[in-house]
C-alpha cells in the first residue's frame, strides 16, 4: 500500500498530581496508588507525518536527546495493533522538563496513540487504546482523557471528574532528575497498614474537593504527595521551593508525581505575579489548568481536518 502523507501538529500537555498517595507494593512489583491527575497548559509540540508504505520506518527528530523515546514505542505498537505499515516522521519540540514528574514522555506517547489511527484512517476503539497506553506506562492512559481524573490501581484505572474552575499557577522545575523506580523503592520501605487506612480516608476528602468547587479554605487544606518526604530528604532545595511557594500565597504547593517539579496554584493574580518575580532565578513556567473540555477542543482543532464525527476518541474520516 502506498499513498500521500497525512500530517498534523499536535500539542501534548503536561500533568500535575493534585493529590498522590502510595498505599502498598503489589505482588506484580507495582504500587497501589490513589491520585488525582490534572492536565496543565505546559506542552510539548509534536509534528507528525504518516505515509502508507510496504515497510514500517519510524524517525523522531527532537530538540533534545531522549534515550528510549516513548514516541517510537507508541507509534510501533499502534501500527502493529492496526495491522498497518508505513513511514512515520516525528519532529518533537520538547518543552516539558524531563524526569520532573510532569508526565511529558507519557503525554507524547498518548498523543501518538490518539493521532495515528486518525491519520492512518483506521479507528482504534477505547479498550484497545487503553490497553496500548497501559503497556507503555502507568501515566499514559490518563492522557487519553485529560482534564481532572482520579486514578487508582497502578494509576491506569481512571475515573473522570467534572472540570474544575480555571486556575492559574506556577511550575518550578529546578533541573533535578528523580528516578521514579528509585523513589518508589525508598517510599515502599516506609509503608505500613496503619498509614494505608489513614491515606484512604484523606484521599477521599481530596477527591471530593477536586470534584466539587471547593471553598477557599477547603482548597487550601487539600492536596498531599507521599513522595515529598523521601524526595525532599535527598533534595532539601525542593522543600525550600515548596515553602517559598506557600509563603508567596500558593494553595496548594506540592511536588508533582515522584518529582522533582514543584507547583503552586494561586487564586489571586497579583500574588502569582509577585511569586513569578520572586522566583526569577529558578526555572519557572506560568501555567493554567487545562479542563477536559479544553483538552478535547484542542484535539479537534489539531485533528479536525482528518475526522468526520464528534466522537472521543477521534474517528478517522478515511475509515471504511
Ligand atoms: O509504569 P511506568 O513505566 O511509568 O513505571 C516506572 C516505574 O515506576 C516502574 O518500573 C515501577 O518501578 C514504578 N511504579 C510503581 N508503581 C506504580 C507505577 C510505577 O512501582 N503504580
Amino acid at each position: 500500500m502506498t499513498g500521500a502523507a497525512r500530517s498534523a501538529r499536535l500539542l501534548a500537555f503536561a500533568k500535575i498530581n493534585l493529590d498522590l498517595r502510595v498505599l502498598y507494593r503489589r505482588p506484580d512489583g507495582y504500587h497501589e496508588l490513589r491520585t488525582v491527575f490534572q492536565t496543565i497548559s505546559l506542552a510539548d509540540r509534536i509534528q507528525v507525518a504518516f505515509t502508507p508504505a510496504r515497510n514500517t520506518a519510524v524517525a523522531v527528530h527532537a530538540n533534545v536527546d531522549i534515550p528510549d523515546n516513548l514516541i517510537t514505542r507508541a507509534a510501533e505498537a499502534a501500527l502493529d495493533t492496526m495491522r498497518l505499515t508505513g513511514r512515520l516522521e516525528f519532529a518533537l519540540d520538547k518543552r516539558i522538563p524531563m524526569g520532573a514528574g510532569l508526565g511529558g514522555g507519557s503525554s507524547d506517547a498518548a498523543a501518538v496513540l490518539l493521532a495515528l489511527p486518525v491519520l492512518a484512517g483506521k479507528p482504534l476503539h477505547w479498550p484497545a487504546l487503553l490497553k496500548l497506553a497501559a503497556e507503555l506506562g502507568s501515566d499514559v492512559p490518563f492522557f487519553l482523557l485529560g482534564g481532572t481524573a482520579v486514578a487508582i490501581g497502578r494509576g491506569t484505572e481512571l475515573y473522570p471528574l467534572p472540570d474544575q474552575k480555571p486556575r492559574r499557577g506556577l511550575v518550578v522545575a529546578p533541573g533535578i532528575h528523580v528516578s521514579t523506580a528509585d523513589a518508589y523503592r525508598r517510599l515502599s520501605a516506609e509503608l505500613t497498614m496503619e498509614s494505608q487506612q489513614n491515606k484512604m480516608v484523606s484521599f477521599q476528602s481530596a477527591a471530593w474537593c477536586a470534584s466539587v468547587p471547593p471553598s477557599a479554605e477547603a482548597q487550601a487544606s487539600y492536596g498531599q504527595n507521599d513522595f515529598e518526604t523521601v524526595v525532599f530528604s535527598r533534595h532539601p532545595e525542593l522543600k525550600s521551593i515548596k515553602r517559598r511557594l506557600l509563603k508567596l500565597g500558593a494553595r496548594p504547593a506540592l511536588m508533582s508525581g515522584s518529582g522533582s517539579a514543584v507547583f503552586g496554584l494561586f487564586s489571586e493574580r497579583d500574588k502569582l505575579h509577585r511569586a513569578l518575580q520572586s522566583l526569577r532565578e529558578e526555572r519557572v513556567f506560568p501555567i493554567t489548568l487545562v479542563s477536559r473540555r479544553q483538552y478535547y477542543a484542542e484535539w479537534w482543532r489539531r485533528l479536525g481536518a482528518h475526522t468526520k464525527e464528534n466522537l472521543w476518541p477521534p474517528q478517522s474520516r478515511y475509515a471504511r
